[in-house]
């Protein structure tokens, strides 16, 4: 058993928001509000000046395992995400090889089963990231697959975004989609604009994710289907998920901290560790996602976790593999970007962290109610810290040295304190 006591505990999908306690017993939250006693050898925590939220969801990090381990794996990722407060997160399918069989889906899988937090894996859409043929999405689904992704790439053939459209329809899981159209793109990783000028770069056009995703939200509409638009990074992008909301189609997007926090001019300051697919944009790119974090056009928090070893990121702007790592400092991040500058309340940033994504998956986590899941954090939302070093086994940030709002203190995964 564990008592939290004296935290602020806030629940997003409820709205409850007071001081109070939270206990825990076995995998389960049994109580809230006051707590007058507990049994001997519970566990006590004084949550004093600190909240209590729900554990922390990421439906998008790429944990590398199988094929390319030496930047992450299973086990550094986990550690990772629960040193960030995260208790789920969903793998991304580009791995080696990639996840397109039910195969590599239960291997991965049942080395999954092992760690102190709940990592899920996505499957790809298609066989081999070729975009050309469907996975066998029926046996994946019955194999447990809660959502289809081919991120990293995006998928060209409208007929088979469509037909894929309306398999996940029929099965009720989300299909995630990574919307830069390279007709549009000289060189990836860079906005097209006055920064890849500058550096005589060829950089990728806002269009490239717009007219992509002024498809999806067409097809969503025509389908019904579950449609999550990854990253969303520019301005127009974001209108045109607006309009498909306001007609009804069940488009979610994801906003990821980089995004949010930093414009195309981070590339001349931090080189290789800004650059990532789509891109870092303009000012007003930046201000409009945060605007539709703000109205609720944009839904989800997901950090699009990317961690490449340092000789990669040591390469030219040309040549180095665009992403970043962001599990360790997305809560902070949220906290000094979004809520200390007044654009989200703290219920909000935690709703976009917690209950939207579990939502977008149909997971039963990211509640913090009595009969749910206990899994937690405890932050406190006002200590200062810098970031140095990193669980990940990457260390490719360009927030390295920043100084941060917001510090975990404790990840408690199925009534476990994995992280203090
Ligand atoms: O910058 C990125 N890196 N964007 C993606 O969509 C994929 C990711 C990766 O896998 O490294
Ligand atoms: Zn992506």
């Amino acid at each position: 058993m564990i008592w939290i006591r004296n935290g602020r505990i806030m629940d997003p999908e409820s709205g409850l928001d007071q001081v109070g306690d939270v206990l825990l017993d076995g995998d389960q939250i049994v109580k809230i509000g006051k707590v007058d006693s507990a049994e001997d050898g519970c566990q006590v925590i004084d949550a004093k000046g600190w909240i209590v939220a729900p554990g922390l969801i990421d439906v998008h990090v790429h944990f590398r395992d199988p094929g390319f381990t030496y930047k992450e794996d299973l086990t550094t990722g986990a550690a990772a995400a629960a040193a960030g407060g995260f208790t789920t997160v969903v793998c991304m399918a580009n791995t080696k090889p990639v996840v397109d069989s039910v195969d590599i889906y239960q291997e991965i899988v049942d080395r999954c089963e092992q760690l102190p937090i709940k990592v899920l894996q996505a499957a790809a859409v298609s066989k081999g990231f070729k975009g050309e043929e469907l996975t066998d999405m029926d046996a994946l689904y019955q194999a447990g697959v809660k959502g289809f992704t081919d991120d990293g790439l995006p998928l060209m053939d409208e007929a088979l975004v469509r037909k894929a459209m309306e398999k996940v329809k029929e099965l009720g899981v989300p299909i995630s989609l990574h919307e830069e159209d390279p007709a549009y793109i000289k060189q990836p990783g860079v906005n097209q604009g006055k920064v890849s000028e500058k550096l005589n770069y060829g950089g990728a056009s806002y269009l490239a994710e717009a007219v992509m995703v002024k498809r999806d939200c067409q097809l969503a509409l025509e389908t019904g289907a579950s449609v999550d638009i990854q990253h969303i990074s520019s301005a127009q992008a974001v209108e045109y998920v607006k309009e498909a909301k306001e007609k009804g189609a069940h488009v979610t997007a994801e906003a990821s901290p980089h995004h949010f926090t930093l414009t195309e001019e981070a590339v001349l300051e931090y080189g290789t560790l800004a650059r990532m697919n789509p891109p870092l944009r303009t000012e007003e790119d930046r201000m409009r996602i945060i605007k539709g974090l703000q109205e609720g056009t944009i839904e989800v928090i997901a950090t699009d976790h990317a961690p490449h070893a340092k000789e990669e990121k040591e390469k030219s702007l040309a040549e180095a593999p665009s992403g970043i790592t962001g599990l360790e400092t997305s809560l902070g991040l949220g906290i000094t970007e979004l809520v200390d500058k007044g654009y989200l309340s703290m219920m909000e940033l935690l709703e976009k962290m917690t209950v939207n994504p579990a939502k977008l998956y149909h997971l039963p986590q990211g509640r913090l109610q009595e009969g749910r899941p206990a899994d937690l954090v405890i932050f406190d939302p006002e200590e200062e810290w810098t970031v140095k070093e990193y669980r990940s086994k990457a260390a490719n940030s360009p927030f390295t040295g920043w100084k941060l709002k917001g510090k975990v203190k404790y990840t408690i995964c199925d009534g476990k304190i994995v992280e203090r």
